[in-house]
């Protein structure tokens, strides 16, 4: 047997493993291994912890949930902690669980509600007077994060709820991302060059913790409401089905898979149900939760640790496997980027056989160790493209070999690393994670260009999609996307090209003439301006108001937008530089495409007291969030910005208000403090 000194060592160093991934996981929303690794990990703790008690610690990371709330949001104490779930993973385990239950239960009956366990992120939300004031993380479920500007962009959350609802309660429910809403967040993100997420639990955290609500109110965020936390001044149900059934009638989003389950064994059977049927899912869920139904048996049977005794997850098995990475290729995308794809020996993930799988880029490859030739652990999940986890280093060989992505693509005629569609020129910009072929003529970007262009969050061309695409670019008929309203004059040749019916073409020519009228935001983000995405796209045409207005902007006026940095001012101006862009503008205008043509797309603001005044907030104050006070300033007509300029007209400070305040002190800009700024509000209401 190991010696006491060496298990000391082992816990410690589990410990410390399992808070780093935690770190990872919960501030940087960015894991480095998959949650089925992290359930191992923290049971093997357990398990350590449990037969060596001497060595438990109150700071193990089995004894709290969650890590610390980030600073930049204020701070939410919970009155009742959130807590979190002890795990099954067989029927054995959920067995025990049942046994436990009925010997401190005894002779009274209970019978269970089953629901899935979606895998998002909790949230507790308090309503008092009927209104929605606070909507918090779980944090370490102590103390989280104030969210509440964030969730209130979700819709499906009630801003207010009916007279008779109790004057003060609070709900927990998970927000979550579809599996859809997620891919496309991810393809959008791919195509700027940003990080991915690794799952949409992560996106979904991402979204919830932004700084500016904007960006969290387009992404589709959703919630399950799951729990009621406490509420004052009124009786409420005594079991929890009827508590959720009730909640329904204020207005919350209730899981309609939620089941009524009288016995243990018909627990066990909704579990296999539900796991069939999980693929198929819109959202993520990586088991079920079974709670005891009645409530008084949740006070009386209490809490061990920071798991309810009440409740228990029983975890699916992960749709993980492990095959041979045979080799790694290489696809260019549609702004240039070189992105590296696992080429796997055919395995079977869940039912569906996998052939290649996502590695995001070369810095990922090499942080995961990941070599050809070896054994590697893929994860599939729902419709997602399948990813390398990592590899399983002790199958190795010793005959693998590191992936190296420019000697991968050196052409030996030209004798540099070329790109393997055109042989055009590779470059990484600094400070970026891909590299990007520089031809901007390069086959295979024009092509996914247009294919980009006719994308439904773009122009939204039916009957353009990848295939049509290819095809007009090879026929010569479309090399580029303006000449997708040249095509009209085109219908001999089209009716030519294969497959094409005259009545699909037809269609198509009509829906590119619908796809005149399509709004200014659309249109930015169609043209494939690398790091500008939807969201994006929407913050410019709303800055920018035309085409022209964001081709003639510059540098400076373009990182005068708060959610603008200088990878993406520098490539919006390198686009509109452009003589081939340049042209395509004119030939869109030329078409009639409307929002190309005008010079001002946006209704003309109405007249409010902060019109034309610019602000900038720092510091803390103590009323509001810093996106509090700025969503007070636009609603009056202002403008908020990040940074103080010569334009700036005030500047609001708070607690530690930095070097803002010394930059307006300087430029001579009146500072406001927070009592000001209140004053100021209170006259512009009147
Ligand atoms: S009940 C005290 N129900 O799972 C019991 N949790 O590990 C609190 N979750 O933090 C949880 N779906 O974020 C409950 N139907 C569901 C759930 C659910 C997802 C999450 C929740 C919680 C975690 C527990």
């Amino acid at each position: 047997m190991a010696g006491q000194q060496e298990i000391k060592q082992k816990i410690e160093d589990l410990r410390a493993e399992i808070n780093r991934h935690n770190y990872l996981y919960h501030v940087q929303d960015n894991p480095e291994i998959s949650d089925a690794e992290y359930d191992r990990l923290m049971r093997e703790l357990k398990v350590l912890e449990e037969k060596y008690p001497q060595f438990l610690t109150p700071d193990s990371p089995t004894q709290r949930v969650g890590a610390a709330p980030l600073e930049a949001f204020g701070v939410v104490e919970h009155p009742l902690p959130l807590l979190s779930l002890g795990n099954a993973f067989s029927d054995d385990e959920l067995m025990a669980w049942y046994k436990r239950t009925l010997k401190l239960v005894g002779e009274r009956p209970f019978d269970f509600v089953g629901e899935y366990k979606i895998d998002g992120l909790a949230v507790a939300l308090t309503y008092v007077d009927g209104q929605l004031t606070t909507g918090a993380t779980r944090g370490d479920g102590l103390r989280g994060e104030n969210i509440t500007q964030n969730l209130r962009t979700i819709r499906s959350i009630p801003l207010s709820v009916p007279k008779d609802a109790p004057p003060r309660f609070e709900l927990r429910g998970e927000v979550y991302l579809s599996k859809k809403g997620f891919q496309k967040l991810n393809r959008e993100r791919g195509e700027e060059g940003l990080s991915l997420f690794a799952n949409p639990r992560n996106a979904a955290a991402g979204s919830v913790r932004q700084l500016d609500s904007r960006i969290t109110a387009r992404r589709p965020l959703d919630i399950y409401i799951y729990m009621l936390g406490y509420a004052e001044g009124r009786p409420v149900p005594p079991t929890h089905w009827e508590t959720m059934e009730w909640l329904k009638t204020l207005g919350f989003k209730i899981n309609p898979k939620n089941r009524q389950l009288d016995s243990i064994e018909k627990v066990i059977e909704y579990y296999r149900e539900l796991e069939k049927e999980r693929e198929s899912l819109p959202y993520e869920a990586d088991g079920i939760v079974v709670k005891i139904n009645q409530l008084n048996l949740h006070e009386e049977l209490g809490d061990i640790g920071r798991e309810p005794r009440w409740a228990i997850a029983y975890k699916f098995p992960a749709t993980q496997a492990t095959t041979k990475l045979n080799d790694i290729g290489i696809n260019v995308g549609r702004t240039g980027t070189l992105n590296p794809y696992a080429i796997l020996e055919p395995v079977a993930v869940g039912g569906v056989t996998i052939k290649n799988a996502a590695l995001h880029n070369e810095d990922d490859i090499r942080r995961k160790d990941i070599r050809i030739g070896d054994t590697v652990i893929i994860q599939r999940a729902g419709e997602v493209i399948p990813e390398v986890v990592g590899p399983v280093k002790s199958k190795r060989t010793g005959k693998e070999k590191e992936f190296n992505l420019l000697d991968k693509i050196f052409n030996k005629e030209k004798g540099r690393p070329a790109c393997p569609e055109c042989g055009g020129e590779v470059i990484k910009p600094e400070g970026e994670v891909m590299y990007y072929c520089s031809n901007a003529a390069c086959p295979a970007q024009a092509q996914q260009r247009i294919e980009h262009f006719a994308s439904r969050g773009a122009m939204d061309i039916r009957g353009v999609g990848e295939n049509i695409s290819a095809m007009l670019f090879d026929k010569g008929l479309a090399k580029n996307v303006a000449e997708l309203y040249k095509l009209k004059d085109k219908k001999e040749q089209l009716v030519e090209i294969e497959k094409m019916g005259e009545k699909s073409m037809e269609n198509m020519l009509q829906a590119i003439e619908t796809s005149k009228a399509r709004p200014l935001a659309r249109l930015i983000f169609a043209l494939g301006i690398r790091h500008v995405g939807e969201e994006m796209a929407e913050i410019l045409a709303n800055e920018f108001h035309s085409i022209d207005g964001l081709a003639r902007a510059s540098r400076e006026k373009l990182m005068d937008v708060s959610t603008i940095g200088p990878k993406i001012a520098d490539s919006i101006i390198a686009f509109f530089r452009e003589e081939d862009n340049k042209n395509i503008i004119q030939e869109l205008k030329d078409a009639d495409v409307k929002a190309a043509k005008t010079e001002e797309t946006a209704a003309t603001p109405k007249h409010l007291p902060f019109s034309g005044q610019e602000f900038v907030v720092t510091g803390r104050l103590e009323t509001f969030t810093r996106q509090q006070a700025e969503a007070k300033i636009k609603e009056l007509g202002g403008t908020a910005r990040d940074n103080v300029t010569r334009k700036t007209d005030f500047v609001v400070y708070g607690d530690e208000p930095g070097s803002k305040l010394t930059r307006a002190k300087e430029l001579g800009i009146k500072p406001l403090n927070e009592k000001e700024f209140l004053e100021l509000l209170k006259k512009a209401k009147v």
